[in-house]
């Protein structure tokens, strides 16, 4: 999508939609004033009439007639008491206002940096739509091909800067959903691993990719433990952007399971039908990488995403086996479904040794307990520094996405207890969610590290607020916001 400041006025410029907010029927803006003037002073009648209550995201919609230049003129319901929030629903709103229009003419409620960022993400995000795969007349037209906000004046600096940052964002927002939506056939990690060296290398940055061979030779036999029962190879990538001058390094690791049929602990078919989405963690990983790059943030910023599949080939892993991490931890395996902590763990060993990061966050479709806790729209966040809780729910909250932190109880430590090995990978019948924590912590060492579990919000059965059905790009938004303060810091 084409998005476009101007300052050119709502009645005069030419659009499919003419796009406004309104907290009130009763009491309105400026421009809603002189647009509802020059429609002949309708809106009132019409709103009675639609039972339209400015409620927020509530909208109508009528042909202007030439009274605009615009061809139809869209009212959203605004909340009137945060202008960002605002301006986020009306950008989404005209996205939805029509499948067939291709313009839209949007009046900010505010006019400052914030507003158009989020207008930007709001556009571009809201006419995202997965249609690769559908064929003929059945392939989706694609909504809005080109915005513009109004009241912005295109020699400001700030507002460009604001402009690139949201289409850089809902971008790589949206390619996280594609690579989550991409059915596992194709998506398979080879598949995968590159997507993230071509769009990687595209950027500049350095890419290492590793198969089997390296993996075995590096001694990850947790990671090459999940990947026995499939007839694909597995893949680690690794994609570092280093800009010179930074000072701090933060290492992003994402779960990639293509597809996670439980292994011989096999799913029933109920949970295994959106189990593509298992890869959703490398996808928000690719994503808040290529940002970062593509913002030239001034943070050193590598990416690493484990890829294989869980399958049940007859080489496949079972309980009761034991394997030896690339920490050099014995594990003995309980359920072949907890491979996602297998892969992490290993992955995390790996980016703890070889790159020394200051900062390990991992985001990971990790545990069904972690739905149970928090709902599907909400992550947890796992970490045992306070500082760094602060900081991300601080960005989570700009970047308008949900996560909670949930506790390290080391209550619940005990039950990784094994008999036979060092660790068992799964715990009690309870808090499933913070003993997959604990795996994990068991393979950080002294590195600072905060675990994200994605399971709920990367995949939706059906769209909830801002976020499409499907894969959502879930995390993308709220690492790039981290990243940015962070380098705000100095
Ligand atoms: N990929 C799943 C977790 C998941 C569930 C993600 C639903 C998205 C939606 C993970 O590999 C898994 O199967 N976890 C098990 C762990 C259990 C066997 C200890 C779970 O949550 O049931
Ligand atoms: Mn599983
Ligand atoms: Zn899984």
């Amino acid at each position: 999508m084409k998005i476009q400041l101007t300052t050119d006025s709502p009645l005069a410029l030419e659009a499919d939609l003419l796009v406004i907010g309104t907290a009130s029927t009763t009491k309105l803006s400026d421009d809603l004033e002189k647009i509802d003037r020059a429609m002949g002073g309708t809106l009132a009648e019409l709103w009675k009439d639609e039972g339209f209550e400015a409620k927020n995201g509530q909208r109508v919609k009528l042909p202007a007639r030439g009274r605009v230049k615009a061809k139809w003129l869209v009212v959203v319901g605004i909340g009137g008491k945060d202008a960002v929030a605002d301006a986020r629903t009306v950008a989404h709103a005209a996205t939805k206002a029509s499948s067939r229009q291709k313009s839209a003419a949007i009046v900010l409620p505010t006019v400052d940096a914030a507003s158009v960022r989020a207008a930007a993400e709001a556009l571009i995000g809201g006419a995202y739509e997965y249609g690769d795969y559908k064929t003929g007349d059945r392939k989706p037209k694609g909504g809005l091909k080109s915005a513009f906000l109004l009241g912005a004046d295109k020699k400001d600096r700030a507002l460009k800067q604001a402009l690139t940052e949201g289409t850089v964002v809902a971008e790589c927002t949206n390619l996280a959903r594609d690579l989550v939506n991409a059915p596992p056939n194709d998506m398979h990690p080879i598949a995968l691993a590159d997507v993230f060296r071509t769009e990687a290398e595209k950027l500049g940055l350095k890419v290492t990719v590793f198969g089997k061979k390296e993996l075995e030779k590096k001694g990850m036999e947790l990671f090459l433990a999940v990947n026995r029962g499939s007839a694909i190879e597995p893949r680690m990538v690794h994609v570092a952007y280093e800009p010179e001058g930074a000072t701090k390094k933060v290492a992003f690791v994402g779960k990639g399971l293509t597809f996670d049929s439980g292994g011989l602990c096999i799913k029933p078919p109920k949970s295994m039908d959106t189990m593509k989405c298992d890869m959703a963690g490398a996808a928000a990983t690719i994503g808040i990488v290529l940002a970062a790059a593509r913002l030239k943030l001034p943070v050193a910023v590598h990416g690493v995403i484990g890829c294989t599949e869980n399958m049940t080939g007859a080489a496949a892993y079972r309980p009761g086996d034991v394997f030896k991490s690339l920490d050099g931890k014995t594990v003995e395996i309980i359920n072949t479904d907890a491979e996602g902590r297998l892969v992490l763990a290993d992955c995390l060993s790996w980016v703890r040794d070889e790159l020394a990061p200051d900062l390990m966050i991992d985001h990971a479709t990790l545990t069904g307990a972690c739905m149970v806790a928090l709902g599907n729209y909400r992550a947890g966040l796992f970490t045992a520094d306070d500082d760094l809780a602060t900081k991300y729910a601080k960005a989570s909250e700009v970047a308008d996405e949900k996560f909670w932190r949930m506790p390290l109880d080391e209550d619940l430590r005990s039950s990784l207890d094994s008999t036979i090995a060092d660790l068992k990978h799964v715990g009690g019948a309870y808090g499933g969610s913070i003993t997959a924590a604990l795996f994990l912590r068991e393979f950080v060492g002294k590195t600072p590290w905060m675990h994200l579990d994605i399971a709920g919000p990367s995949f939706l059965e059906g769209a909830h607020g801002r976020a499409p059905r499907g894969g959502t790009g879930f995390g993308v938004a709220t690492g790039v916001r981290f990243l940015e303060a962070l380098g705000a810091e100095g």
